[in-house]
């Protein structure tokens, strides 16, 4: 099987599972990746870890250096990608701590640098995004949560947001009528340079609260957090039967 890399978002500056065999710190032609590339054991078989915030969560999803990040993973030896997405659910069935495998995207960000075909010596090339993500691999995450008896929505629009701000009630209704399940700030542009990569990437995302006026009230941090702490079992354990898949 092709080496896994994962990349971890929030609540998962680190995976304790994961028994370290090293950390790179890796050269790339676009500048510093979030933290060096960490090489272990997990599951039975060797995987990638790399923290798209840093090892402090110090990175604002737009100062993400994507582009390094995934040009790393490569360089290391990667070929599936799965990327950690904590999210705002959106429809009914995204509720908090749920698990969802997303299928599509739809890319609010800007300002971001976004492609591997820059203007740059290699030219450019035009990838197909018409399923952004990578089958293989979404069909394999959702049987490790079936494995591991865990539910999981199979299928889901994940809506990419510029964050770090939160979204006003009316973005969210905007979003939610464009087809958007959930909201995240760091989906795009991974899932492209994935592609423009040749990774096969997928996202394995957990709700951690209702998006702006999907609940009564305001967003609620300590409520994010202990819904996300309601996920963090869970997405280990997935993530442990995946690896040794
Ligand atoms: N909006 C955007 N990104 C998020 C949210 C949200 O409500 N929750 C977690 N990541």
């Amino acid at each position: 099987m092709s080496l896994l890399a994962i990349i971890g978002g929030s609540g998962f500056a680190g995976i304790p599972a994961l028994s370290v065999l090293d950390a790179r710190q890796v050269d790339t032609p676009y500048g510093e990746t979030s933290a060096p590339v960490t090489r272990g054991r997990f599951g039975g078989n060797e995987v990638l870890f790399l923290p798209r915030h840093g090892p402090s969560h110090h990175l604002p999803p737009h100062r993400i250096n994507y582009r390094a990040n995934l040009w790393a993973l490569r360089a290391c030896g990667a070929r599936r990608v799965i990327a950690l997405a904590a999210v705002g659910g959106i429809t009914a069935r995204f509720c908090p701590t749920a698990l969802a495998v997303p299928d599509q995207i739809i890319d609010y960000t800007y300002g971001r640098e976004h492609t591997i075909y820059d203007g740059a010596a290699g030219g450019v090339e035009h990838i197909d995004l018409t399923a952004p993500y990578c089958e293989e691999l979404r069909l394999a995450v959702m049987a490790a949560c079936d494995r591991m008896g865990h539910s999981v929505i199979r299928q889901g629009t994940y809506g990419a947001t510029q964050g770090p701000r939160l979204e006003t009630a009316a973005e969210i209704g905007r979003y939610e009528r464009d087809g958007c399940d959930m909201v995240g700030m760091t989906g795009m542009p991974e899932a492209s340079l994935a592609r423009e990569l040749d990774l096969c990437y997928a996202s394995f995302a957990f709700v951690v609260n209702w998006a702006a006026g999907k609940s009564d009230g305001i967003i609620d941090m300590r409520e994010i957090e202990t819904n996300l702490a309601r996920c963090v079992e869970r997405v280990e354990a997935v993530l442990m039967s995946l690896a040794s898949d």
